[in-house]
């Protein structure tokens, strides 16, 4: 199947092109229906889902019973939010205790939000129980890092757009005296705690890193940073994002790999691919600093969203998402492995969070991440770029079907070969 445009999508694209800016150059593919791991275009053709869209349709696409509990929290009278008490919040947070084993949660709309709140957590905590120095705590990343694009969460990259400076000091991986803290390894992040722990409130770190094109971390990595901040009293905050309910196999990742985190970050999945709702959680001990007034947000912890988050975590354990995910992701590796693709050098992440990792030698302006995805959106099957295009990234929902995998991975596999046979642009600019 080769799609081609109507008239009715040119129109959409017009639209876009006359008054959008922003979000993360979209294929000019409009979509207008989901449903688990299928996705329609506004002419009606059919896609298989292998990107969840950022990794947040764990659960699949328009689960029934997170929508019916989303829409009946709507058609209650929506808003209810923290001007007085929701009972559907606290419920979310009885709910993310008995699920995830924190007992204390503060929630917020977007992932950003969440690993902005953590470093502010980070921080008070560190003058209010470590004794940092006024106006010295600071907040150690890794390198390639993406913990969002927010002023103070973009401050914490390695990589900064010249354009939106000055960024926000005494965060990011570089610590107070020098040291720069490369993620997977222990040793910089080991030097840079000996030497500047006194100052360091928080550390965190991405158990895969997810938008830097899944780059998975090696054995050990996660456990011993933890260890190494418990050494040196460093909060260890896992920005679980992205990793976080089921997509890399786990309710959280970095409880699964032996660290126990005093922060974690959730978004994307929280709200079940239905509502927009992040979360910081963590311990009685951290989050006994808080206090009514240092986090919130108007539309935050709002019923429609609470409620889809309640379904999407009761989902995650029901219908067993993470075994789903360790299941899929290890099929899904084989049917790829089984293709013999020259041009992969093989398949990075865990569970359903996953990518291609293309030869370098064999990536170019003609085969490269980018077209592929292009070219796979042609053939029916939405995969992304990563890595700048040395990387595809593959994340269907944990729920997808083996027959939708099976055909998934024979669209990617034929794209692949026909790719470099094919000259000018695919889709758009790619
Ligand atoms: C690990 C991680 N942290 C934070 C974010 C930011 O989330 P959001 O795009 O919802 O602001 C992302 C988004 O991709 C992410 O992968």
């Amino acid at each position: 199947m080769t799609i081609k445009l109507s008239e009715k999508a040119q129109q959409q694209i017009q639209l876009y092109d006359d008054h959008i800016v922003g979000g993360f150059t979209p294929y000019p593919l409009p979509l207008t229906k989901a449903l688990n791991a299928k996705v329609w275009d506004i002419d009606g053709n059919e896609y298989i889902d292998f990107i969840s869209f950022f990794a947040v349709a764990n659960m699949g696409h328009s689960h029934p019973k997170i929508v019916k509990a989303s829409v009946d929290a709507i058609q209650n009278g929506a808003l209810i939010n923290t001007a007085f008490l929701s009972p559907s919040y606290g419920q979310l947070g009885a709910t993310i205790n008995k699920v995830l084993g924190y007992p204390k949660t503060v929630c917020m709309l977007s992932g950003a939000d969440a690993t902005d709140t953590a470093a502010k957590i980070a921080r008070k905590w560190g003058y209010k129980k470590k004794n940092i120095p006024k106006d010295k705590a600071f907040i150690l990343t890794t390198s390639a890092c993406y913990h969002g694009i927010t002023i103070s969460t973009h401050s914490m990259a390695s990589k900064k757009d010249e354009s939106f400076g000055p960024y926000l000091p005494s965060v990011g991986p570089v610590s107070p005296s020098g040291i720069e803290v490369v993620f997977d390894d222990l040793e910089s992040l080991e030097k840079a705690l000996e030497k500047d722990h006194s100052t360091i409130a928080g550390f965190m770190v991405e158990t895969i890193q997810g938008s830097a094109g899944i780059i998975d971390a090696s054995e050990g990595y996660i456990k011993k940073a933890y260890e190494l901040c418990q050494k040196y009293n460093v909060l260890f905050i896992a920005d679980e994002v992205q990793t976080g309910l089921g997509r890399a196999g786990y309710p959280l990742m970095s409880v699964a790999l032996g660290a126990k985190p005093d922060l974690v970050c959730l978004g994307k999945a929280l709200g079940g691919a239905v509502a927009p709702i992040s979360a910081v959680i963590g311990t009685n001990e951290v989050m006994s600093i808080v206090d009514g007034g240092d986090i919130g947000s108007t539309m935050a912890a709002n019923p429609p969203a609470t409620e889809a988050a309640i379904a999407a975590l009761n989902v995650l354990v029901d219908e067993d998402i993470c075994g789903q995910s360790l299941k899929k992701g290890k099929l899904l590796r084989e049917l790829i492995m089984k293709e013999k693709i020259l041009e992969i050098d093989h398949v990075s992440g865990s569970g359903v969070m996953a990518a291609l990792a293309f030869k370098t030698d064999l990536t170019d302006d003609r085969f490269n991440g980018r077209r592929l995805a292009a070219l796979c959106a042609e053939n029916g099957l939405l995969v992304i770029p990563g890595g700048g295009g040395k990387r595809l990234r593959i994340c269907p929902p944990a729920t997808i079907s083996e027959d939708e995998l099976e055909k998934g991975v024979k669209i990617l596999a034929d794209c692949c070969r026909k790719l470099r046979s094919i000259e000018g642009a695919i889709l758009g600019k790619y």
